[in-house]
């Protein structure tokens, strides 16, 4: 295994193969996170997510997380026709509503800046799918609200569930992450053991946990 993939490298490396190369604005903020270290979805991850868009004719989102916009860029690209997306930096929301105006999409995706926490609770919309993609230690916050704002029969996408292996073996934990570590395995345990969700865990990017709501 190399550095903190949850995947051995060359499994990466063939997989990332087989997608097709981005262009354009899509290449240029895979480009720009690249060089500045923004953490942005991984290719497998989102190549899932634009997937399940398509399969589950998805219309509506909720992304917790904008970053520069990518992933929202790239789901409206999908098909999703209305995404609200929440951003508590300042300087990364702004810089995704450029990209957004950039990509033709200012008119299906709308950014709340502010701590998810917060904006959450004054979101009232129904969502046929939710992209959890902020603080790791945070995800057991948002989630009654995601649960509340979820249709039945919709799609809760958690990003980073095994956090660089951490989640599945203490041996892998470093000392000052143990919190943030604690906390997603509650999370987990909770989506696996939830009275309305069903739910899967792939070791896909640094871990996905894929859960349906019941109808
Ligand atoms: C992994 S990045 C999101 C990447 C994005 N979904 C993509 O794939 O292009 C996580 C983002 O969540 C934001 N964030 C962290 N905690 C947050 C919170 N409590 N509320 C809103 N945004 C938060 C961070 O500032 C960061 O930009």
């Amino acid at each position: 295994m190399i550095d903190d993939n949850i995947n051995y490298e060359y499994i990466i490396r063939y997989i990332r193969r087989t997608l097709k190369p981005q262009v354009g604005l899509i290449a240029e903020l895979e480009e720009f996170a690249a060089e500045n270290s923004v953490p942005i979805s991984q290719p497998e991850t989102i190549k899932l997510l634009e997937l399940l868009i398509k399969i589950g004719n998805v219309k509506s989102i909720l992304e917790v997380g904008t970053a520069i916009g990518y992933s929202a860029i790239r789901m409206a690209g999908a098909g999703a026709e209305h995404i609200d997306t929440i951003e508590i930096n300042h300087d990364a929301a702004a810089f995704a509503e450029k990209s957004i105006k950039r990509a033709g999409f200012e008119d299906r995706i709308r950014i709340f800046e502010g701590d998810a926490r917060e904006v959450l609770k004054e979101l009232d919309r129904s969502y046929d799918l939710i992209f959890i993609d902020a603080a790791k230690a945070q995800y057991n916050e948002f989630f009654k609200h995601c649960m509340r704002m979820l249709k039945p029969g919709g799609i809760l996408f958690s990003d980073n569930i095994l956090y660089k292996g951490m989640t599945a073996t203490d041996e892998l934990v470093q000392h000052r992450k143990i919190t943030i570590v604690k906390r997603l395995r509650r999370y987990v345990d909770m989506l696996c053991t939830h009275s309305e969700l069903e739910t899967d865990i792939l070791p896909l990017g640094d871990g996905v946990a894929i859960s349906v709501k019941g109808r």
